[in-house]
């Protein structure tokens, strides 16, 4: 990694959680071991269970042994050097003398590490916290910097809301204590090396942006399969559900990344402004099309899941086809996908170009010839592939698909970094491309509304159960089959 950002105070808000336990503090230890952590960074974990700095510090170090298990890349001592920055204050969420506690613990560890005036907040608690913590810290006069050269930042973690209306009433109180060029919406799949890798791809290459368009792109399909079920995070997922859950950020940012224009710059702002484009070109869904182009799934034991209600209608699986209105893409269909309990762990985005438009090979036809299919792997195995039609050893007219692969960990010989070390180095840094703006957000729930309105009508009706193990309903399948296609991630 490249630039060493300035020194700051690092405030994990829900910080005995799993969340910081699992990937907050291990990808802050990352930073530390490629040197762009400044070495006077401290940590501070809040919550509301008592502990002392050393019970907190052996709790972080657990974690960190956990999480790095065997790797190789931590040289022993690394752990010890990283959890002697972390200190812990427990207290009370709506209690105000807590955070006049909290700024003089603050005001004494920025002296200690020779900090002025740069600091992190991250909100890592439930989301009905994340009205109330930013409102204390600007009663506390904690929100803004004190000088004209500090900066206070605040990362939120997913879900920004529930619905629309909630989503603009939280944008709102955020708002009221904190400016939006110091608010930091996190998606994880954002910070994915493969994901950025999507611009590269499409602005680096002289190819591919000549054809990235609807004379020579079939359809594309954006897939985001999960193996496992819901886990231990029923609560989260019964008040959520696939659309929630996955739609509503991480697919419809992936699919910003694929449709947006060329911006002006990688500037954040030009680049956030090509993808809010996108999102608001979408074609708004009718309830015809809610009945038509959408799958509603359960998996078959979600109901009895521990913490699932036994009669539950929350989608463990949504399929939507979906049009988007601008000249680029106009009549092509993309086609989203996602779900718990599926076949395997796969996020996949599949361009599938048209078919030649005429057959030199006779007496193959031009659509009997396979298209070329370009597919970026964004998780496991990160890489990019391309489909194309090859001459097959044999009789003159033998042909068969072929793939070109670019694998990124045997390209680079190394594996990407954690998507959590990229994004945490980025706040520090003050880039804010990498995460989701006021006007996108407001552009995504906008258009999933009239399809969580349809859904949370229609209850039991239109749900579909699909077998655990599957690649989803059977109906996800005949969605794209009626339009002659078929799923390529399987
Ligand atoms: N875990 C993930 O993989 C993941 C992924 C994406 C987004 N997120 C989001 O990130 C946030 C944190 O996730 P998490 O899984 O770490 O959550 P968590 O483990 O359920 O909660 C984090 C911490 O918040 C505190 N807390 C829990 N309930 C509380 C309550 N009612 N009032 C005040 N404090 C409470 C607890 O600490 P104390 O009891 O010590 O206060 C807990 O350790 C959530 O908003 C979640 O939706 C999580």
């Amino acid at each position: 990694m490249e630039q060493v950002p300035e020194p700051c105070g690092i405030v994990i808000f829900g910080a005995s959680g799993d969340l910081a336990h699992r990937k907050l503090l291990p990808s802050l230890l990352g930073l530390a071991l490629e040197n762009v952590l400044p070495k006077t960074c401290y940590i501070v974990g809040i919550g509301r269970t008592p502990m002392s700095d050393s019970q907190f510090q052996a709790t972080v170090k657990t974690s960190l042994q956990k999480e790095s298990g065997g790797n190789g890349r931590v040289p022993p001592g690394a752990i010890d050097d990283f959890v002697k920055r972390c200190t812990y204050l427990p207290g009370d969420y709506q209690d105000s003398a807590f955070y006049t506690q909290m700024k003089q613990k603050l005001a004494v560890l920025d002296q200690a590490h020779q900090i002025s005036d740069r600091r992190i907040f991250y909100l890592s608690t439930p989301p009905s916290l994340y009205e109330i913590i930013p409102h204390q810290l600007a009663q506390a006069q904690m929100a803004r910097p004190e000088g004209t050269s500090g900066w206070v930042r605040l990362i939120v973690e997913k879900p920004f809301g529930h619905d629309l209306a909630s989503a603009m009433h939280l944008a709102q109180s955020l708002h009221q204590a904190f400016n939006e060029d110091q608010i930091y919406r996190i998606d994880h799949y954002l910070g994915k090396e493969s994901v950025q890798n999507i611009l590269m791809f499409r602005f680096a290459n002289a190819i591919y942006e000549p054809i990235w368009n609807r004379k020579y792109i079939d359809h594309i399909q954006i897939t985001a399969a999960e193996s496992e079920g819901v886990g231990h995070r029923a609560g989260y997922y019964e008040e959520a559900g696939a659309l929630r859950d996955m739609f509503q950020n991480h697919l419809l940012q992936l699919l910003s990344l694929v449709a947006m224009e060329s911006p002006c710059s990688m500037d954040p702002e030009c680049l956030r402004d090509e993808k809010a484009k996108v999102i608001k070109s979408l074609q708004p869904l009718t309830i015809l099309d809610v009945a038509q182009q959408t799958v509603r799934g359960q998996y078959a034991d979600y109901r009895r899941e521990a913490g699932v209600n036994p009669r539950s209608t929350v989608e463990t699986f949504a399929a939507l086809r979906l049009g988007i209105d601008n000249w680029r893409w106009q009549g092509v269909p993309f086609y989203l996908r996602s779900g718990k309990c599926l076949a395997e762990r796969i996020t996949e985005i599949s361009v599938q170009f048209k078919h030649v438009p005429s057959s030199v090979f006779k007496p193959l036809m031009a659509d009997q010839l396979n298209s070329n299919v370009l597919n970026f792997r964004l998780q496991p195995n990160d890489g990019i592939s391309l489909q194309f039609e090859a001459k097959h050893p044999g009789p003159k007219l033998c042909m068969s698909t072929v793939t070109m692969d670019f694998n990124y960990e045997e390209a680079f010989g190394t594996p990407p970094p954690e998507a959590y070390s990229r994004l945490f180095l980025d706040v520090m840094l003050g880039d804010q491309t990498l995460f989701a703006r006021k006007d996108w957000l407001q552009g995504s729930w906008s258009f999933l509304e009239p399809l969580l309105d349809a859904w949370a009508e229609q209850k039991e009706k239109g749900l579909v159960t699909y077998p655990m193990g599957s690649w989803g309903p059977a109906e996800a399948e005949a969605l794209i089959a009626r339009d002659g296609r078929e799923w390529l991630t399987k």
